[in-house]
């Protein structure tokens, strides 16, 4: 039987752990010679979003394209990891609506916590407001009122959100 695919759609603050998350279970699945392909938002934006900045409809753009690149993979059984702030609901909707096996992580940590992380030094800037309409500080960050999976990264290490995340795939038979 030909492997099904799925959109691993990790959503979340900057700093919340999606790429560290997202690079482990890729790495996991692969392992288990899974077919995988990972998309993370700022490397997206180097190239296929490059040019994009940062505001509602630049951000939509980013996260449709995405989805666009995902379920062309997700439908040849390939299991897609996006890694993405997408800060939107309704795009995010949108997509789970639209495309094969959208399956939303919400990468969960509060926003004291992403800050004190501050992994990038780009809370600093958006609190100076050198960087503006950072996502958590000067732009919003619609948390997502459904997802099949929560990665509480401020309660549990990234091998526990990894398993969870594998587990999760296991019960739904990928
Ligand atoms: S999204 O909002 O369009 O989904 P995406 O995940 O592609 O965002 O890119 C977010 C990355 O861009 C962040 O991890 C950060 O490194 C960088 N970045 C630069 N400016 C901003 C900003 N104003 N808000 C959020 N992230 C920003």
């Amino acid at each position: 039987m030909k492997q099904r695919g799925a959109i691993l759609w990790l959503t979340g603050l900057s700093g919340a752990g999606k790429t560290t998350i997202a690079q482990n279970v890729a790495q996991e699945l692969q392992k288990r010679n899974y077919p995988t392909e990972l998309l993370d938002g700022d490397i997206v934006r180097t190239h296929l979003s490059q040019g994009l900045g940062f505001s509602k409809q630049d951000r939509d753009i980013n996260m449709r394209r995405i989805g666009f690149v995902a379920n062309l993979l997700s439908r040849n059984g390939i299991i897609v990891i996006a890694a993405v702030i997408s800060p939107y609901r309704q795009v995010r909707e949108e997509l789970k609506q639209t495309t094969t096996n959208f399956i939303e992580i919400y990468v969960r940590a509060s926003l004291a916590v992403c800050e004190s992380r501050d992994v990038k030094g780009l809370y600093a800037k958006a609190r100076t407001g050198e960087i503006k309409n950072f996502t958590g500080i000067s732009d919003p960050y619609e948390e997502p009122t459904n997802p099949e999976i929560i990665c509480q990264t401020d309660q549990f290490t990234v091998e526990e959100c990894v398993s969870q995340i594998l587990h999760y795939l296991e019960t739904q038979g990928f």
